[in-house]
């Protein structure tokens, strides 16, 4: 390959449940580091996820759909395995704090391990943007809180009717359980 064709792939995967401002901040900054950026939705998530896989892939394709080297992809399995078919490099994934660079730590060595050479690039949260988490977001719609500066306006539009879902299917849970 000529050095005209190299390309340095940088895969950002996730749960992205949803996808929050932070996560928007990640990619876009991430997109300026590297030439292209592989944005992967975990479809197999162990969290129960609020949102279907192909809900979490629109949503993302959608904040990200302005960024010309950015594609979203859907994966199970593991990741080693998803970098060697995108030909990525590197894993990026942001941090927010000391719990959250313990754990990353952790998997990118495990991710090193299984793929000797596959690196993990870890980037700070934005400052105004390290209290965002995907849980605290469906946490605070479900209770009936704001979501607002944490997601953008369509993506908080799709939480809150969620969370009334969530909100419906809980009450009923709780009347079938009472009767
Ligand atoms: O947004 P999340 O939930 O923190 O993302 C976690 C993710 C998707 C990065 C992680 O669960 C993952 O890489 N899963 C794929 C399975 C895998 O490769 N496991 C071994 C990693 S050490």
């Amino acid at each position: 390959m000529s050095s005209k064709e190299w390309k340095r792939v940088a895969l950002l995967p996730g749960s992205f449940d949803p996808v929050t401002l932070g996560h928007l901040d990640l990619v876009i900054r991430a997109a300026t580091l590297f030439d292209e950026v592989v944005v992967a939705v975990l479809e197999n998530s162990s969290k129960q996820p609020w949102f279907s896989a192909e809900g979490r892939v629109l949503m993302v394709q959608r904040e990200m759909s302005s960024l010309k080297n950015v594609r979203v992809v859907r994966f199970a399995g593991l990741l080693v395995e998803l970098a060697e078919k995108e030909g990525a490099e590197v894993v990026v994934r942001g941090v927010r704090g000391g719990s959250d660079l313990e754990y990353e730590t952790v998997m990118a060595r495990m991710n090193a391990h299984l793929r000797p050479g596959l690196d993990t690039v870890f980037l700070p949260s934005s400052p105004h943007l390290t209290h965002i988490a995907s849980r605290l977001v469906r946490e605070i719609a479900y209770l009936g809180g704001s979501v607002k500066g944490l997601v953008s306006e369509k993506v908080a539009l799709a939480v809150e009717t969620r969370a009334e879902e969530k909100r419906a299917e809980n009450a009923f849970t709780t009347r079938r359980s009472a009767e």
